[in-house]
């Protein structure tokens, strides 16, 4: 581009020359024309080629595979960087894969869901105020993008409901993308992950759950964890606990750091009833929490808004 720029000046300067032509005694202007027309004649030609190859670099079509800027000169060493797959999606294998040993089956969630999935089938009464606490996102046409996977329990009562006639058990967890109407700050993102379970059989217990909960953590942090619960609220369970663990000392915590990972509890008889499912005959317990936590925990994270931000520096990490 320089070099088109410097052509033109260069063109321009001619002009002066041609104003000259008058003081240029008579005898000798048609030579001074003629070398002054040849000039002009070479740096046309020159800017006419200079404009072509730039215009041919510039139609190169965009390669979206090339590993630098298409229009740049293709640097003779270079490093490229091929991609990797995001860390919360490598996690998130490794969280359903613990749960897949434990003979959990695995149903994907959804990116939109609706009103009764969302809070009816939960057994949020109508007008509840707790359907405020979850902050959820709506289309213009009242669909919801979910803000827990718990939305998918009972799509998973009804698909597994024969399954539990015949075997005697549903044990299934939902992986899934979540979306809050929050504020974002270094611990919520509006855009997040959950992991929900679902378990149903006829003699199931809390204690059954504690079990399933402690083994799925202490897989996943690879050590012996001290847990404990709390009382909790949720409409679709009966009774809700809040499950916490205590923050390892290997990922920087002191004895009594407990920090809550997820909620629980057993299945709220409505819930199962609304399946379909006689609560008089099968018990089942339920829980649900936040994949980035769990991650940021592992690896020592403080910014949960790293996760969606695309940026390389911190992706290449992983
Ligand atoms: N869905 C709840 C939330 O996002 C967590 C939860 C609580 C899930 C209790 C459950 C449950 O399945 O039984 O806050």
């Amino acid at each position: 581009m320089e070099e088109l720029e410097k052509l033109k000046l260069e063109l321009k300067s001619l002009n002066s020359e041609y104003a000259r032509i008058k003081e240029v005694p008579a005898e000798k202007r048609g030579e001074f024309g003629r070398e002054l027309n040849a000039k002009k004649n070479e740096i046309l030609a020159k800017i006419k080629a200079k404009e072509e190859e730039l215009l041919d670099t510039e139609v190169l079509p965009l390669d979206i595979t090339a590993p630098c800027a298409p229009n740049e000169e293709i640097p003779k060493v270079y490093s490229v960087f091929e991609g990797s797959k995001h860390p919360l999606m490598t996690e998130l294998d490794r969280v359903v894969e613990i749960y897949q040993l434990m003979g959990f089956d695995v149903m994907e969630s959804r990116q939109l869901d609706d009103e009764f999935h969302m809070f009816d089938s939960l057994n949020f009464a109508k007008e509840h105020p707790a359907r405020d606490g979850y902050d959820t996102f709506r289309t213009e046409e009242g669909l919801i993008p979910p803000a827990h996977t718990s939305t998918m329990q009972h799509r998973v009562l009804k698909a597994y409901k024969d399954k539990l006639e015949n075997d005697g058990e549903i044990a299934v967890v939902v992986p899934g993308r979540v979306y809050r109407n929050e504020d974002v700050d270094a611990t919520h993102e509006h855009t997040f992950y959950q992991c929900e379970g679902v378990y149903v059989s006829k003699t199931c217990t809390m204690g059954d759950m504690l079990g399933i909960l402690r083994e799925f953590f202490e897989k996943y942090y690879e050590q012996k964890l001290n847990i404990r619960t709390q009382p909790g609220y949720f409409p679709f369970t009966e009774p809700s606990l809040e499950f916490m663990i205590e923050k390892p000392k290997s990922l920087g915590g002191k004895k009594g750091d407990f920090l809550e990972m997820l909620g629980c509890g057993m299945i709220h008889p409505n819930v199962l009833k609304m399946a379909g499912i006689d609560p008089t005959k099968y018990h089942g317990f339920a829980w649900g929490g936040g994949i980035d936590r769990l991650v940021m925990l592992r690896y020592g994270l403080k910014d949960v808004r790293h996760f969606e931000s695309g940026n390389l520096n911190f992706l290449k990490e992983f």
